[in-house]
Parts: structure tokens; C-alpha cells; sequence
């Protein structure tokens, strides 16, 4: 099975990667799925750079340009085969999706002041921050033009997905509470971080193809989930992975101090003298090491992966792709809904 990562796709891959590294069995689909992300990529480049010629537009040209999996466009094309995949706007509604994450991590890079995204220089480092912030305003714009273009149903959506994801951030930012809060914290600040945004592409695609109410609201509670899980796996291959299986050195998290839900289990875990003395020695390491040096991440890895924590950050992701399934067994047997199936299986393949 072909592994997936959430961020980090090298630049100049195809848009259709993604799509080649899953096993859909309906060739309509596959061939379905490739025209349509073809035309998103198309639009996509048309929508950012179209019109030519200003700083800002080479910016955003910029940014669809360095990579991504389109991931979001994908779920979208998906969701809208609930209902009419061919009606108008669907390619748009999974061009705003792509718009808004791209948004959303450029952002996250002018506030991290991010030298790189997908192994290309960031906006704000090629070009400075004033530059960046109006890139990301002239993103929004779009989207918003895009968006009413489509009606106030995508306009709704937009809005309060964009609220989510800021209030995820801004919670990420918020001191969390103690050791027995921390991993509901966690939990609260992926589900708007990630699954918001996940569960909005896939809706947003059925919204546009007038998919009946109920299906749409299963696939945005499925896309809840995924996106969740999706998080979580990108935890745990922190810890678990080698670096050729996930093209990033295991414990970059770590070492930058992100928090994942393996270490806050870990840190939490007070059951035996074993794991009270492993939290903390890892507390320890966590706070007073420097853990871009080897012998200290080797050592704080070493604990982690030793530590009930993992099984238990697995059970947790278990959970989240069990009840996604669960979402999608109400829903008509077209060939999306296998496709989706195999969207969670190769998630769970790059982590077991
Ligand atoms: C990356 O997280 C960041 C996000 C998934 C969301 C960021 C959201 C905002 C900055 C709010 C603004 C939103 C809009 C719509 C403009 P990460 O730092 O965990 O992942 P990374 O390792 O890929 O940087
Ligand atoms: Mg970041």
C-alpha cells in the first residue's frame, strides 16, 4: 500500500498523485476524478495568477505552484458524486477547498516565520512579510468571490470553516490545561485545525452536486474523522516512522516542541513507576534538553516508543477511522464510497 502524509509533498508532482496512490476499483471514476482535478488545476492556476502581472499574483502563483496533494479537492470531487457530478460549480467548490488550505498554511508560516513549505522557500521568506500578508488577503478575496459565485450555501460554509480553523490555531496558542486536560485539548484543537476544513471539502463537493441532505451531512461527519485521524497518524509517525517512509526525520515535532498526542499521553501517564518515571525523564528531556541533537531526541524517542502511549495513540486512531466507516455505511453504494474506504485503509497502511 502506498503511504500518504498530510503536509510536505515534495514540489512539481503531478496533482493527480494522490488519486495514482489509491486503489479505486471503478476505471469511470478513476478516469472521472483525473479530468475533473485537472480542470481544478487549471482554475486554480487561473483564479491566483490569472490576472497577471502584480507582486501578490506571482505570490499566489507561488503557492499553488510549490505542491500539495490536493487532498481536499479530491474529497470534494468525491462528495459530489453523492449527486450530480457534473452539475456546475463542483470544480470550483474543490477549487475553493485547495484555496482555503493553501490560505491557511501560509498564514500558519508568516506567524511561524516558516523559511520553507513543500521544500520550496515560503512566501514570507522570498518575498518578506508585507508582501506575505496581502498574498494572504488576496487569497481570501478570491475565495470569497469564488464562494458567492457558487451561492450562500458555499458562503456559509467558507465562513464558519475559516472560523474554526482560526479558533484551532488560536487554542493551539492558548495555554492548555493541566496534564488531565491536555489530551481533550489536543483532541478539540485537531478537530478544528484539521478535521473542519477535511469535513467542508467533502461537503462542500455534495452541497454543489445537490446531494441529498442526509448524505451530505454523513460525508461531513466522516470527513470530521477522517480529518482527525489524518492528524493523529501525522503524531504518530513522528515517533514511529523512519525517515525514507514519511520524508521527514522522526521527532521534527519533537524537537520543535509541537505537541502530539503520543507525547501528551506519555507526559499524562502517572498509572505505573514505570510510565511516572518515563513521564518524567521525558519531561525532563522536553524541557531542559536539546533535542535537535541526536543523543537527546534518540533518547526521548526511545521512551516514547516504549511507552503505552503509542498503543494507546493507535486505539485513539482506530476509533476515529471505525466511526468514519460507521458514516459511510448509510450512504448508496456508489463507487465513491469504496474510494473513500480506501481513503481511511491507506491511512491506517502508513501507520501500522
Ligand atoms: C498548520 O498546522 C496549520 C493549519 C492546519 C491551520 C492554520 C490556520 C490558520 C493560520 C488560521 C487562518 C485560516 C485561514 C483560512 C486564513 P501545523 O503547524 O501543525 O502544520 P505544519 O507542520 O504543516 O506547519
Ligand atoms: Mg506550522
Amino acid at each position: 500500500m502506498n503511504s500518504l502524509t498530510t503536509h510536505d509533498v515534495p514540489p512539481t508532482q503531478a496533482p493527480n498523485r494522490l488519486l495514482d496512490a489509491l486503489p479505486i476499483t471503478d476505471p469511470d471514476l478513476v478516469a472521472r476524478l483525473r479530468r475533473r482535478l485537472d480542470q481544478v488545476e487549471q482554475r486554480l492556476l487561473d483564479v491566483t495568477h490569472g490576472d497577471g502581472t502584480h507582486p501578490a499574483a506571482e505570490a499566489t502563483g507561488h503557492l499553488i505552484s510549490a505542491g500539495g496533494k490536493r487532498l481536499r479537492p479530491l474529497l470534494a470531487l468525491l462528495g459530489a458524486e453523492f449527486g450530480d457530478p457534473s452539475a456546475s460549480g463542483v470544480v470550483d467548490a474543490a477549487v475553493i477547498t485547495e484555496l482555503v488550505h493553501v490560505a491557511s498554511l501560509h498564514h500558519d508560516d508568516v506567524m511561524d516565520s516558516a523559511p520553507t513549505r513543500h521544500g520550496v522557500p515560503s512566501v514570507n521568506a522570498q518575498w518578506g512579510n508585507t508582501l506575505a500578508v496581502l498574498t494572504g488577503d488576496l487569497l481570501l478575496a478570491r475565495i470569497a468571490r469564488l464562494a458567492a459565485e457558487l451561492g450562500e450555501g458555499a458562503v456559509r460554509l467558507y465562513a464558519d470553516t475559516a472560523d474554526r480553523l482560526v479558533r484551532g490555531q488560536l487554542r493551539e496558542l492558548s495555554s492548555p490545561p493541566g496534564p488531565e486536560g491536555q489530551p481533550e485539548h489536543h483532541f478539540s484543537v485537531i478537530a478544528d485545525k484539521s478535521g473542519s476544513l477535511i469535513s467542508a471539502s467533502i461537503r462542500l463537493g455534495a452541497l454543489q452536486a445537490g446531494a441529498p441532505p442526509e448524505a451530505e451531512r454523513a460525508l461531513a461527519a466522516f470527513g470530521e474523522h477522517l480529518g482527525s485521524a489524518f492528524q493523529i497518524s501525522d503524531d504518530l509517525l513522528d515517533i514511529t516512522s523512519e525517515r525514507t517512509q514519511s520524508g521527514k526525520q522522526p521527532g521534527t515535532d519533537l524537537a520543535m516542541g509541537v505537541p502530539t498526542l503520543p507525547v501528551i499521553l506519555a507526559l499524562a501517564d502517572t498509572s505505573t513507576a514505570a510510565t511516572s518515571a518515563a513521564a518524567t525523564e521525558l519531561r525532563d528531556l522536553l524541557e531542559y534538553a536539546d533535542l535537535s541533537e541526536e543523543p537527546a531526541r534518540a533518547r526521548a524517542l526511545a521512551l516514547l516508543r516504549t511507552s503505552p502511549a503509542l498503543d494507546q495513540t493507535r486505539a485513539v486512531l482506530a476509533d476515529h477511522l471505525r466511526r468514519a466507516h460507521a458514516c459511510l455505511t448509510p450512504l448508496p453504494p456508489v463507487p465513491a464510497r469504496q474510494a473513500l474506504t480506501t481513503l481511511c485503509d491507506a491511512l491506517v497502511g502508513r501507520t501500522s
